[in-house]
């Protein structure tokens, strides 16, 4: 049995940790926040909830398709029957696939929280440097406490928090040099009273927002409220790493008196709550060149969707390679 470090509690560190787990290793999982889940995240304010983070999940690969339905029997993830409309310069219109999206019940983590049982995560840890000692690995948090010691470390929180703690002459840090992640603003906004948008979910394509969505439609949610999310379109968000809650609110407000087709100057209500939050690393770049998961020589290994592209199936297929690395490497 190997004694593993995985920092980070986002799919691609909790998929790793129960596969490797599961192999008859020990893992210790190490992450910044209080809670599993990375960016499937959903925030709990005053009497109703909201995604901030990823707003539904896609799936493309068959063996991903087959865990997602041993989630859907679980009760951790449910199927989100949305129409998707688009908001471009001509307009707003529907605009149907025969995609199918999914969403985690009740709250987008649900899945992790699900198969993480009897795993060892140390929350409110944040890993700031690795020491090699030896053959083995030594982990340093920013409170100058020592952790280990660890036959292999894996790195599986976004890109450039990874690369930070990626050791000079590792073999992915020139791919990853050349990589990087996009900020995204996300605002979300509670009503008490109907706001007269039909659509659910709307892909836009004109100004600063990209996405809206009617939370409180998704599967699973309950409250009296209407909740709505909006993220912010990269570049915006880049340009705007400061905004203020207010301009953030009078965008977001903007944007759904179009969408709800109510004309300039007539009442809309007025939200009862709101939450905001940035996120840093929301969107990987294009990859340029394949980023080599694992690296024999230093026993240290990467996973995370940057890895692949951008999606939650792409975590969870980055986890599973580097598993099966790992265990071929046979430690
Ligand atoms: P997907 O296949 O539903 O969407 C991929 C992209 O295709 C969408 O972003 C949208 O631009 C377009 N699209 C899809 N269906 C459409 C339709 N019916 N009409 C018009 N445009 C349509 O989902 P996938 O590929 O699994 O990605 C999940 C979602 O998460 C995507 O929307 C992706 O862009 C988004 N994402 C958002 C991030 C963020 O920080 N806001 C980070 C990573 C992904």
């Amino acid at each position: 049995m190997a004694v593993f470090a995985i920092v980070g509690a986002g799919l691609a560190g909790m998929t790793l940790a129960r596969e490797l787990n599961d192999a008859g290793h020990h893992c210790q999982v190490f992450e910044k926040s209080r809670g599993i889940g990375g960016r499937l995240a959903t925030r709990r304010c005053d009497g109703w909830q909201v995604d901030h983070g990823a707003q539904y999940f896609t799936v493309r690969n068959e063996q991903f398709q087959q865990v997602v339905d041993t989630w859907c029997r679980q009760g951790w993830v449910a199927p989100w029957d949305v129409q998707p409309w688009l908001l471009n310069r001509d307009g707003l219109h529907a605009s149907p696939d025969d995609r199918r999206r999914y969403v985690g019940t009740p709250s987008m983590n649900a899945m992790i929280k699900g198969f993480a049982q009897g795993i060892d995560v140390f929350t409110q840890t944040r890993v700031d440097r690795l020491e090699r000692v030896g053959e083995q690995w030594r982990l340093w948090d920013d409170a100058g406490e020592q952790y280990g010691q660890f036959d292999a470390v894996f790195l599986t929180a976004p890109l450039a928090q990874s690369l930070a703690l990626l050791p000079a002459g590792a073999r992915a840090e020139v791919p990853l040099r050349n990589a990087s992640m996009k900020p995204t603003w996300s605002l979300a906004m509670a009503f008490d009273q109907p706001t007269g948008v039909e659509p659910d979910a709307i892909f836009v394509r004109e100004g600063v927002i990209d996405w809206a969505a009617r939370d409180s439609a998704k599967p699973g949610r309950e409250g009296p409220l209407e909740v709505w999310l909006m993220h912010f379109a990269s570049q915006w968000t880049a340009n705007h790493l400061d905004a203020a809650d207010n301009l953030l609110q009078q965008q977001g407000l903007a944007l759904l008196r179009t969408l709800s087709g109510a004309a300039t100057g007539s009442d809309f209500p007025e939200p009862v709550d709101t939450f905001k939050h940035r996120w840093l690393y929301a969107r990987s770049g294009p990859i340029e060149t394949q980023v080599p998961q694992w690296d024999a020589s230093l026993k240290l290994g990467l996973a995370g969707d940057w890895t692949l592209g951008d999606r939650l199936e792409d975590a969870w297929l980055s986890a599973k390679t580097l598993a099966a690395d790992v265990r071929a490497a046979d430690l």
